[in-house]
């Protein structure tokens, strides 16, 4: 179902030293939030830092889940744990729980010891845990759990409602969910940008497939309800175009280390969510949920 454990390492593992070149200094892998995206190019110059945008993502996404220090966060897909150090340290919460399935990021996290907080590598769809948490949040995870294939056979809706079930399951009532997910709107009908689709959803993040807007909205039911849907297509475009900038920065070093291959794809990828962004093919919500008692 979704992504395995061998082709989320497809995605994750090509080395967290290649990652850490590129993204911002906590390696978050997902959309920021500028506070001024109307007066910024389209290739990301001027206004905010990445850096400081990634910050405004993890605020917006924490006060969606009504995080406070008296309470207990689980962050699902918490990739290299740059949203688990955020409640940590900045929102004080009383014990953080990430799950990745990547090992190399599992490791990482724990490496770094961020007070009150633990990170398991674990398949969340089949994690059992005895705790419960007061708040919830999950970034641009929930993109991996639906295959192109389980979308065919109209299975997506079936997937996503039993992650909904699963989050349920594992929180205290009164639960927020603030909840993060890159969109599939339209398909390309330009043979290249098909392609070039096509390439980032096989080849880069194989065995996932961005959900629609309408799959997650249907979804939710019974488990929780929609208090606001944010769209940050736009922030994502900014977002992957500063990756982009940044990571041509480091070619000499990407293609020495890891080679030309690693270099080409993740530059036609790169390039290819800029473009998918702009063309609308894709784009971003931002979801506050709410538990459903
Ligand atoms: C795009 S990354 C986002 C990471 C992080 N949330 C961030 O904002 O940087 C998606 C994350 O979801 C995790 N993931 C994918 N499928 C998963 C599953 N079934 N169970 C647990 N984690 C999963 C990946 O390992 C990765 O950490």
């Amino acid at each position: 179902m979704g992504s395995s454990k061998q082709e989320v390492e497809v995605s994750y593992d090509v080395s967290n030293e290649f990652f850490r070149l590129w993204l911002d200094e906590r390696m978050n892998y997902t959309c920021a939030v500028y506070e001024t995206i109307e007066q910024t190019g389209a290739m990301g110059q001027g206004g905010q830092t990445l850096e400081q945008a990634q910050l405004n993502k993890l605020k917006i996404l924490s006060d969606f889940a009504r995080v406070t220090p008296e309470k207990s966060v689980l962050d699902i897909g918490c990739g290299w744990g740059a949203c688990m150090e955020y409640q940590s340290s900045v929102r004080n919460a009383k014990r953080v729980v990430g799950v990745t399935l990547s090992t190399e990021q599992a490791k990482e996290v724990n490496d770094r010891k961020i007070p009150n907080a633990e990170c398991i590598g674990a398949d969340f769809m089949k994690w059992e845990s005895a705790e419960k948490f007061d708040s919830v949040i999950s970034i641009c995870m929930i993109d991996h759990l639906c295959s192109p294939q389980e979308a065919r056979l109209g299975k997506a809706v079936d997937i996503y409602r039993e992650y909904f079930r699963r989050v349920h399951a594992l929180t205290n009532k009164g639960a927020h969910f603030g909840l993060q997910a890159i969109l599939r709107n339209r398909t390309p009908r330009i043979k290249k940008d098909l392609e070039d689709v096509y390439f980032c959803t096989h080849v880069i993040f194989p065995g996932g497939l961005n959900p629609r807007l309408e799959d997650i909205i249907q979804a939710v039911n019974p488990h929780f309800e929609v208090m606001q849907v944010n769209s940050r297509r736009e922030h994502y475009q900014r977002t992957t175009a500063e990756w982009l900038h940044r990571m041509r920065g480091h070619e000499k070093t990407i293609r020495e280390r890891w080679g030309d291959k690693i270099f080409d794809d993740y530059d036609r990828y790169l390039s290819t969510c800029v473009r998918s962004f702009d063309m609308h093919y894709s784009s971003l919500a931002q979801f506050e949920l709410r538990r459903i008692d």
